[in-house]
C-alpha cells in the first residue's frame, strides 16, 4: 500500500511492551518507547485516529519476592514503580494516551474471559508435572530461582535451566545438588497439576498469519524455524503463592504472568475507552478494520508472534496487524554494564542531559530491522551537536536577527530561490513513507542533507555581507525569509522526533507546525524574537552521567540492608538464637557525618565505639542532614565484615527503621547509654 497519497483517516492502536514493575526504566527500554512514540506522533500528525497505550507488567514471582524483600505488599510496590515509570516516560515526552497496570480490574476481566473462551473451545489441557519445591519457603521454584551443578559438564553454581559454562539446557529437576536461590535450602521434587494452552492447534492459522505479508522478514524466518522444530503446549498456570490472577474455577492456581501480560494491552485500552468514550470493539472485534501494532524487543518475539495471536484467535478477537521487533541497545559497543556505568537509567540520563538528544540519536540510528543499536557516547554527542545544533538550529540563528531587527519580524513575500524551496517542500512525501515504514535513520539523513543545502545557500548569499550595502536590504530580507521558511519545513519533518524543539519553533514562528504545512511557505508573516533553541552536548555531562550510573550500583549494595526487611517479612528465613547472638550490637556515637561526593543516598559517618573509631557509609541521606546526626548516639552492628565500596571501606552498619525515603529513623538509644556499650 502506498502511503504517499492522501488517504482516508486510519484507525490505529499502538502498544509498547509492558515494562516489569520491579525495576527502573533504562536506556534499553527507552529505545522501544522512543521508536514507538515517533511513529505514533507521525501518525497523529497525518491525521489518523491513533491511540498509544502501555502499562506496567505487575505480576509474577520476581515481583512478589522483590516486594517481600522490601517489606511491603506487592500492591504498594507496583503502585510506587508505576508512578516512577510514568514520570520517566513523561519526561522523555512519550505521548501515551494511557499508562495502566496489568494488576487492574479490566485486565482481570479480560484474562478470565479469554481463558474461559479458550477453555470452552477445548484449547486448555491439564496435566501433572514435577517441579522443584522449596519446602522452607513453601513455594514452587521458577527455573531462575534454582542454582546448582550442571548435569552435563559438572560446572558448579550454574543456572536452573541452562549452563553458562557449556551452554547446555536442561530441566531444573536434572540439576545436581540443586539449591533454592530464595532460601538457600535444598529443594525437593513435587507434583502439581498444571494448565496448558494448546498452541499446536493453531499452527495452520499462525503459518497463514506469518505469510500474510505484514511481518518483518527476520521475524517470519524466526517463526518458520519454530514451526519446523514443532510447537509445544504452553504452561499457563502457577501454584500459590503467586502474585497474579487466580484462574477461574481452579483454586490455588494462578495465571502465569505471560498469560495476562499481553491481555494488558486490551486492559489499558479498555480503561482509556471507558474514560474517553472510545468504541473498544471497533478495535478488537474479529473483523475490525482498525490497525493494531505491537512494538517489542527481539527477546519477546515468541510470546507476541505465537502465543498472543493464537490466544486472540482462540477467543474470538482480531489478531495484530503486525508486530514490530527492534534489537537491543548496546553502549559503547558492549552490553549495558553496571560496573562500567553504561547501565544507564532513564532518570540518571535526565539528571544530566536533555531527552531530545537521545530521541534524535535513536531516530538517526533506527531502521525497521531487528539489528542491535549501539549508543556510542562520543558519536552521540558529536552527531547531535553537528546535526541539530550545527545544521538545523543554525539556519534559524543565522537568519532570525536580521528579520527581527531590520524588518520588524516580517517575512518577505518573495521567494528568492524557488528551486531550493520546491526541493525542500517536495521531500515531504518521501519522508512520510520513510516514517510510515519505520526507516527513521534514512529519514534523518534525508532531512540533514536538506539542511546542508539550506546552509550552503545562506553561506553563498552571505546576508551578513549584504546587510552592509544599503541597496541590498530587500535581498537580505528575501534570503533570510527563505532560510527561516525552510527551517520551518525541516522542523515540521522533525516534529515527531523533537516535540519540544518543535514547540519552541512554533512560538518563535507564530505558526503551528502541521504535516500539510510542508507544502507552503509563510509570506508577509510576522515572527517573534529568536531565543536559543538548543544547547550543545558537553562531553563533561555525558561523563558525569556515566559516573552517576556507576554509583547507583555501589549505593544499591549498601542501601539495601537499611531499606531491607524491616517489617514482619515472610521471606527472611527464621533464625535460631545462636544466629542472633552472633550479631554484636553496640551503642555508637556519631562524631562526624558528611556528604559523600557524587552519592545521592549515602552519608559518611565516623562512629566512636568507646575508644575505637569506625567509618560507615549509610544510605540515609534522604532522611537526615549530616549536621543533625553529629553528636547523636545510635546502634550499630559492630562485627559486620568490612566492605570495600567505591568511596572507601565501610566498617559496620548503623540500624535504622522505617519504610524508606524521608521516613527513616536512626535507632536512638535512651539517655545514659555510653559509646561502646553492648545492646541487649
Ligand atoms: N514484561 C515483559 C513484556 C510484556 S509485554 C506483554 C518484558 N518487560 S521488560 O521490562 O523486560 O522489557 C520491556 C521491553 O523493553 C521489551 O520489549 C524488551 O525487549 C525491551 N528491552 C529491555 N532491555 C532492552 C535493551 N537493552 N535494548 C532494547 N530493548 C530492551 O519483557
Ligand atoms: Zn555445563
Amino acid at each position: 500500500m502506498s502511503q504517499t497519497m492522501p488517504q482516508d483517516k486510519r484507525k490505529i492502536l499502538v502498544t509498547c511492551a509492558l515494562p516489569y514493575a520491579n525495576g527502573s526504566i533504562h536506556l534499553g527500554h527507552l529505545l522501544e518507547h522512543i521508536q514507538t512514540d515517533i511513529w505514533v506522533r507521525f501518525q497523529r500528525m497525518r491525521g489518523n485516529e491513533t491511540y498509544f497505550v502501555c502499562a506496567d507488567d505487575a505480576h509474577g514471582t520476581p515481583i512478589m519476592l522483590k516486594a517481600q524483600e522490601l517489606g511491603i505488599t506487592p500492591e504498594q510496590m507496583i503502585d510506587g514503580v508505576r508512578e516512577e515509570h510514568m514520570s520517566d516516560f513523561n519526561d522523555f515526552m512519550i505521548s501515551f494516551d494511557n499508562y495502566h497496570s496489568t494488576h487492574s480490574d479490566e485486565n482481570r476481566a479480560f484474562a478470565s474471559e479469554i481463558y474461559n473462551k479458550l477453555n470452552d473451545n477445548g484449547h486448555i489441557k491439564t496435566r501433572t508435572i514435577s517441579q522443584l519445591y522449596d519446602e522452607e519457603k513453601g513455594m514452587f521454584l521458577p527455573d531462575r530461582f534454582v542454582k546448582g551443578t550442571c548435569p552435563k559438564c559438572k560446572s558448579e553454581d550454574e543456572n536452573g535451566d541452562s549452563c553458562d559454562n557449556c551452554g547446555a539446557t536442561y530441566s531444573p529437576t536434572e540439576v545436581i545438588n540443586p539449591r533454592s536461590v530464595v532460601s538457600g535450602s535444598t529443594p525437593v521434587s513435587r507434583d502439581s497439576e498444571h494448565y496448558f494452552f494448546d498452541l499446536p492447534a493453531f499452527e495452520q492459522m499462525l503459518k497463514d498469519w506469518t505469510t500474510g505479508g505484514s511481518l518483518q522478514e527476520e521475524m517470519a524466518n524466526k517463526l518458520n524455524e519454530w514451526f519446523e522444530s514443532g510447537l509445544q503446549q504452553w504452561d499457563i498456570s502457577r501454584d500459590a503463592p503467586y502474585f497474579g490472577f487466580e484462574i477461574p474455577n481452579a483454586p490455588g492456581k494462578f495465571f502465569y504472568v505471560w498469560l495476562d501480560a499481553p491481555i494488558g494491552y486490551m486492559g489499558s485500552f479498555k480503561n482509556l475507552c471507558d474514560r474517553e468514550n472510545i468504541d473498544f470493539d471497533a478495535f478488537w472485534k474479529e473483523d475490525s478494520d482498525a490497525e493494531l501494532y505491537h512494538f517489542i524487543g527481539k527477546d519477546i518475539i515468541y510470546f507476541h508472534s505465537l502465543f498472543w495471536p493464537a490466544m486472540l484467535e482462540g477467543s474470538g478477537y482480531r489478531k495484530p496487524t503486525s508486530v514490530y521487533a527492534h534489537g537491543f541497545v548496546t553502549v559503547n559497543g558492549a552490553k549495558m554494564s553496571k560496573s562500567k556505568g553504561t547501565f544507564i537509567k532513564g532518570r540518571t540520563y535526565l539528571d544530566h542531559l536533555s531527552p531530545e538528544y537521545l530521541r534524535y540519536y535513536y531516530a538517526a540510528k533506527l531502521t525497521n530491522r531487528i539489528d542491535d543499536l549501539d549508543l556510542n557516547l562520543e558519536d552521540f554527542a558529536q552527531r547531535v551537536n553537528s546535526d541539530l545544533v550545527g545544521k538545523v538550529v543554525n539556519i534559524a540563528s543565522r537568519c532570525a536577527s536580521f528579520i527581527t531587527k531590520r524588518f520588524d519580524g516580517m517575512l518577505s513575500n518573495n521567494v528568492d530561490d524557488q528551486a531550493l524551496a520546491d526541493e525542500v517542500m517536495a521531500a515531504g512525501d518521501k519522508l512520510a513513507e520513510l516514517y510510515e515504514n519505520r526507516e527513521f535513520g534514512k529519514a534523518m539523513r534525508e532531512i540533514m542533507a536538506l539542511a546542508d543545502k539550506v546552509n550552503e545557500y545562506i553561506a553563498v548569499k552571505e546576508p551578513w555581507v549584504l546587510v552592509k550595502d544599503d541597496s541590498k536590504q530587500k535581498e537580505v530580507q528575501d534570503v533570510c525569509s527563505l532560510g527561516i521558511n525552510l527551517f520551518r519545513i525541516l522542523m515540521i519533518y522533525l516534529k515527531p522526533v523533537l516535540p519540544a524543539l518543535a514547540e519552541k519553533t512554533e512560538s518563535f514562528l507564530n505558526d503551528e507546525l502541521v504535516w500539510e504545512g510542508h507544502k507552503s511557505l509563510l509570506a508577509d508573516h510576522k515572527i517573534n524574537k529568536f531565543k536559543a533553541l538548543m544547547q550543545r552536548i558537553e562531553m563533561d555531562k555525558v561523563n558525569e552521567m556515566i559516573d552517576a550510573s556507576k554509583e547507583s550500583l555501589a549505593e544499591k549494595v549498601e542501601a539495601k540492608p537499611v531499606t531491607g526487611p524491616l517489617v514482619d517479612d515472610p521471606i527472611a528465613p527464621e533464625i535460631q538464637f545462636d544466629d542472633f547472638a552472633k550479631i554484636d550490637l553496640r551503642v555508637a556515637k556519631i562524631v562526624k557525618a558528611e556528604h559523600v561526593e557524587k552519592a545521592d543516598k549515602l552519608l559518611r559517618l565516623e562512629l566512636d565505639l568507646g575508644g575505637e573509631t569506625r567509618q560507615v557509609f549509610a544510605g540515609i541521606k534522604s532522611a537526615y542532614q549530616p549536621e543533625d546526626l553529629e553528636g547523636k548516639l545510635t546502634v550499630m552492628v559492630a562485627n559486620l565484615a568490612p566492605r570495600k565500596m567505591r568511596f572507601g571501606m565501610s566498617e559496620g552498619m548503623v540500624l535504622a527503621a522505617g519504610p524508606g525515603g524521608k521516613d527513616l529513623w536512626i535507632l536512638n538509644p535512651e539517655e545514659g547509654a555510653q559509646p561502646g556499650m553492648r545492646v541487649k
